[in-house]
């Protein structure tokens, strides 16, 4: 069990590393991951939590970022406007980091 729980923290922890690695420095709203219990899905519940997420991020002016290892899920970003500004394998998953700007301006990440 203990060999277990610490293996989960090494990766837990690898996956960190990597996240931070990728995210940007420029001063953002972070969505943390966010779901919908399976019996309910697809019935516009997360399409309403991205649209509460997004009009407090637009009415304070600013930038939004996310990550996610879902491909599926990446349309339904995108629908928000968010885009992928960068892919890589985190734990051997391929992850998609997507920023959502007020502006044009999509920034390098780590810039
Ligand atoms: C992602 C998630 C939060 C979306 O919530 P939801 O209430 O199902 O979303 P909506 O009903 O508003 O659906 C939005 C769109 O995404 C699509 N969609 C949602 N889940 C999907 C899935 N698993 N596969 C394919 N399409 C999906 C819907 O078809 C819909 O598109 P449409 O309007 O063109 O039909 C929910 O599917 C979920 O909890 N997934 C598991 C956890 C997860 O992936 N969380 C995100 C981590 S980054």
């Amino acid at each position: 069990m203990l060999t277990r729980n610490r293996c989960l923290v090494i990766q837990m922890l690898t996956a960190m590393r990597v996240w931070s690695k990728h995210h940007p420095r420029k001063f953002h709203w972070h969505l943390g991951p966010i779901a919908v219990v399976p019996e309910v899905q697809e019935r516009g519940i997360g399409s309403q939590l991205l649209e509460y997420f997004c009009r407090h991020v637009d009415q304070a002016g600013q930038a939004a970022y996310l990550e996610t290892d879902r491909p599926e899920n990446v349309p339904l970003y995108e629908r928000f406007r968010f885009s992928v500004i960068e892919e890589a394998p985190v734990l051997g998953v391929r992850n998609w980091f997507m920023w959502r700007t007020q502006g044009q301006d999509v920034p390098q990440p780590n810039c």
